[in-house]
């Protein structure tokens, strides 16, 4: 784990911009120190400027600034340069611009516009990363590398889709083994060798989903594999600082998860849109967004980005108000962040970002937000002792970017407006309403360390991931799952026999049908006399599932769909029979075993023609809970649902007497000391009773009086 001794605080510097005004250079120091910043980040477009042409080197500007830097007692993360390319590089090796899904070759231009398969391009790459090495990589200054930036978009041409091939092929081993993953059958799509895929583009396939799904997983494979490439060549020149990628705010194109485990700290770089819906909803939005990158290793992550006054690449530039900048950057603070980090130190005197928000602004001197950002800086000096806590979480809610692809490409019960993640937000909020802390993780993830977890919308189950969720709720678990979940395998086949797959018996149901609502039409969740779990009626949208709650098991029982098994000959040939033809080893043995289940019905659907059948039921399983949630129901409905069951599981919420509504409350702590963080998101000024009088007050006001914006900070001593 990477541990600094201090929190982090600056940003993005880019002095190469600024090189012919030494005075400006000189002034920036000056205010870094004001502002209490102590990190920048430097190097991260410098590539035309570090080697203005091929294998000419200029780094002593370079050099120069990060001495100046140290001397000033500020510290560098350097970046690697590959996010944007100099025009010498595309114009003599025309392979590393990116190809795209028409088949078309860019021109020069933007940044992140170069091939990551192009051994050009890596033998580039490599060149400059050593040479940086070579001339800073031993600098004290220097304690962490940014590997390239924001590492997003795909490539398309020859040598990526001979890549793509191969991965195919080392996926699947044969080219019938991919027809029959795949369901090629279907519209007479086979292929007789590996030679004859194409990635999916909309002027050729694209409706096969297994093939859009592999491409997407190859595109992050690919990315992975260039950004590993990146590191290597860091580690073969010498260095063996830590390494970090800054990723993006709810980014579908590239499964983090399967990224992270290849950087020491995870970054992330976070541009909400404050002031445009209630602060309370984009505060529960951008905390789960830390919560999400925290979940990825565990551990305390970096703000890489923000930004301290409007962005100018959204819709309209909204100034952050005053008190904004602090919450936000606090915010990032209480849900294990280590730094608070800006794009950028000084605004850009010309092209696309030149009104982009910036600590100094083009006017050079000090200002409301520069004041803000002072402020921002000296509230974190009186924070240092959180630096390397940890956030401990009891709860976790699921979110996975192969069920994200899979499912919104599936051509399913709802082809526009699925709503995946607003559905895992409202368990989400549910969750952190009670002041609970949360991991939002995605399928590949232990549940050991949880107590209670929401399975939304997991359409997509990947191999043992039904097993993982017997065996939690066995042991004590709560899981919450909700309607479409455990419909296909890892290759988008949907499942025969019940689903959710493997699950019946652990959740006492089967469901039959799904019924998409148009956009006007509504039901709602009834519930039911004699439990306590639901008291009031509730409204749902979108999507009904229709469930069986007193059937048997799957008619054709095929187990865990086993990656490469024999279940699908053995279900053939036995299809009739009630004993498996395939002896011990095979899961199918329990064809026509017809084991019946039967949950408890918390609320029944309140009209159409499925009225009085289960909305929410609930199912004791081994020592824990199962229950499932119907269809896409209000917020209220998880409010109150997830209120009943975690005091049913019997996880503890926090010292408070009442959460008022805009409150967030985060915890972190370490082996010797728990620290509650409390922020006001709401409008109205709060007054908060802390019930546990071993807490005392370490940051901020007055907490009978917490004003908008404001955040205080209590601690407990463990020893
Ligand atoms: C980020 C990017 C930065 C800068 C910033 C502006 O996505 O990494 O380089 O462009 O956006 O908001
Ligand atoms: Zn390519």
């Amino acid at each position: 784990m990477v541990k600094f001794d201090h929190l982090l605080y600056g940003g993005d510097y880019n002095p190469e911009q600024w090189l012919e005004y030494p005075e400006i250079l000189e002034q920036d120091l000056e205010y870094m120190r004001r502002a209490h910043i102590n990190t920048v980040s430097v190097g991260i477009f410098s590539w035309a400027v570090l080697e203005p042409e091929e294998g000419v080197f200029c780094f002593g500007w370079l050099e120069e600034i990060v001495e100046k830097l140290y001397q000033n007692g500020i510290s560098v993360i350097l970046a690697t340069p590959s996010g944007a390319r100099p025009k010498w590089l595309s114009d003599a090796y025309p392979e590393v611009l990116r190809v795209d899904a028409s088949g078309h070759r860019n021109f020069f231009g933007g940044r992140h516009n170069h091939c990551y398969t192009s051994p050009v391009y890596r033998e580039k790459i490599k060149i400059i990363n050593q040479e940086l090495v070579r001339r800073l990589g031993s600098h004290p200054a220097v304690k962490l590398w940014h590997i390239s930036n924001e590492y997003g978009g795909a490539c398309y041409c020859p040598l990526c889709q001979q890549e793509f091939r191969r991965f195919l092929k080392e996926k699947y081993g044969t080219i019938e083994e991919l027809n029959r993953r795949w369901c090629t059958t279907f519209w007479s799509h086979r292929y007789s060798s590996f030679e004859q895929i194409e990635a999916p583009s909309p002027r050729g396939e694209n409706e096969l989903h297994a093939l859009k799904l592999d491409w997407k997983r190859f595109v992050t494979e690919r990315t992975t594999d260039f950004m590993r490439h990146e590191i290597a060549c860091l580690r073969e020149a010498g260095s063996d600082k830590p390494v970090t990628t800054n990723m993006m705010y709810n980014f579908e194109g590239l499964n983090y998860p399967e990224m992270a485990p290849y950087v020491d700290i995870i970054s992330w770089d976070s541009y909400p849109v404050w002031h445009k819906e209630p602060e309370t909803v984009t505060a529960s939005d951008c905390g789960m967004q830390h919560d999400i990158m925290r979940s990825l290793k565990k551990q305390p992550f970096l703000l890489m980005e923000s930004c301290p006054s409007s962005t100018n690449w959204q819709k309209v530039s909204k100034l952050k108000k005053p008190g904004m900048l602090q919450a936000a950057s606090l915010q990032a603070i209480a849900h294990g962040s280590d730094s608070v980090l800006y794009f950028q130190f000084r605004q850009s005197r010309g092209a696309s970002e030149k009104f982009h928000g910036a600590v100094m602004d083009h006017y050079g001197g000090d200002t409301r937000v520069f004041r803000e950002v002072t402020c921002t800086g000296a509230s974190l000096q009186s924070l240092q002792e959180l630096c390397g806590t940890e956030v401990r979480s009891l709860a976790a809610v699921l979110y996975d970017w192969d069920n994200r692809w899979a499912m919104e490409d599936a051509q399913g019960p709802r082809n526009k407006n699925l709503f995946y993640k607003e559905t895992m937000e409202k368990s989400y909020r549910a969750l952190r309403k009670l002041g609970l802390n949360v991991d939002v993780i995605d399928m590949s993830k232990t549940l050991e360390d949880y107590r209670l977890v929401a399975v939304p919308m997991m359409y997509l189950f990947k191999e043992g991931f039904a097993g993982k969720l017997r065996d939690f709720t066995e042991q004590g678990g709560t899981v919450l799952m909700t309607y479409w979940s455990g419909i296909v395998d890892e290759t988008d086949r949907c499942f025969l026999g019940g689903t959710p797959h493997g699950l019946e018996d652990v959740f006492g149901l089967r469901s039959t049908e799904i019924d998409g609502l148009y956009d006007w039409e509504s039901n709602a969740a009834v519930p039911v006399e004699g439990q306590e779990i639901l008291r009031h009626t509730y409204t749902c949208r979108n999507l009904c599932e229709l469930v069986e709650v007193n059937g048997a098991k799957s008619a054709v029982a095929l187990g865990d769909a086993l990656w490469g098994s024999r279940e699908d000959v053995c279900r053939t040939e036995s299809e009739s029979d009630a004993s498996c033809c395939c002896g011990a080893e095979c899961s199918v043995n329990l064809l026509g075993g017809r084991e019946r289940f039967g949950a408890q019905v918390l609320a029944v659907y309140g009209s159409d023609f499925y009225a009085g059948t289960p909305a929410l039921t609930r199912n004791a399983y081994g020592k824990g809970y199962a229950y499932y949630i119907c269809a896409d129901f209000e917020q209220a409905f998880y409010d109150e649902l997830y209120a009943s069951a975690v005091k049913e599981a019997g996880v503890a919420t926090p010292p408070l007497s009442e959460i008022p509504l805009g409150l967030e409350v985060t915890q972190r702590e370490s082996e010797t000391a728990a620290y509650l963080i409390l922020q006001n998101f709401g409008d109205q000024d709060v007054a908060i009773q802390v019930t546990d009088g071993s807490y005392r007050m370490i940051y901020g006001g007055n907490a009978a009086n917490l004003k908008k914006y404001e955040t205080i900070v209590l601690k407990r001593d463990k020893i």
